[in-house]
């Protein structure tokens, strides 16, 4: 299976990606995580970016589709992958899709994972003591959240075209939001049409 999560800091794809991998048996790509891995070990890739990920604001389409496609191509052959933080932009969802689509390995789901602001900002709070860099300062997690309603809608629109759009309220527990998940997936007409974030 090949799945894309999408959602809001916060709303739970790093969370859901680790238990839908361990339930379907394919690896879990968190583009955030690639990133923050070529920070931890100071590779060009890693400082040219550091300051843009303590920012909150998106790293340049080419660097990630080439660090996130290399992942995506490697797991797909595996057998299927779950990518969380990928798509952010509509010009990533669109380049993706024609990448994946002549080598077999586009996505068949497209999970939207739909929280509130308040709860987002409630769980990155939470989180902070976590050490990562651009949770620990309010002004940051708001910009984050800035970027994300800047972004997301025209992003679930291109997958509701394809009719590949699940949308699941993500401000249920966590065994009952993948839950829904997984029984959507399983379903052939998937959930309701996404209602885009406000
Ligand atoms: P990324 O790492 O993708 O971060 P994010 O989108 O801000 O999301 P988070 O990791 O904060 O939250 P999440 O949705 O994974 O929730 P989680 O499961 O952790 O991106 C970081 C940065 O990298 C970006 O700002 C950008 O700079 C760069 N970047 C990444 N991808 C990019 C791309 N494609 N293009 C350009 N730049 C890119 O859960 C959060 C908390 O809530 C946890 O404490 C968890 O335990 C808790 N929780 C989860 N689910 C529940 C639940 N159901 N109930 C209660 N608590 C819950």
């Amino acid at each position: 299976m090949r799945i894309v999560l999408l959602g809001a800091p916060g709303s739970g794809k790093g969370t859901q990606g680790d238990l839908l991998a361990r339930r379907l048996g394919v690896p879990h790509i968190a583009s955030g995580e690639l990133l923050r891995a070529h920070v931890r070990a100071g590779s060009e890739i890693g400082r040219d970016v550091a300051a843009r990920l303590a920012r909150g604001d998106l790293v340049p389409d080419d660097l990630v589709l080439q660090i996130v496609g290399d992942a995506v191509t490697a797991a797909a052959a595996a057998g299927g992958y779950i990518l969380d933080g990928f798509p952010r932009t509509r010009a990533q969802a669109e380049r993706a899709h024609e990448l994946a689509r002549a080598r077999g390995v586009d996505a068949q789901a497209a999970v939207y994972l739909a929280l509130d602001d308040a709860a987002a900002r409630r769980r990155l709070a939470g989180r902070a003591a976590g050490g990562r860099v651009d949770d620990g300062d309010a002004a940051v997690i708001e910009h984050r959240l800035q970027v994300f309603h800047d972004n997301m809608r025209p992003i679930l629109e291109f997958y509701e075209q394809r009719g590949i759009l699940v949308t699941v309220d993500a401000a249920q527990p966590v065994t009952v939001v993948t839950d829904e998940i997984l029984t959507a997936l399983a379903s052939p007409t998937g959930s309701a049409p996404a209602a885009a974030p406000s």
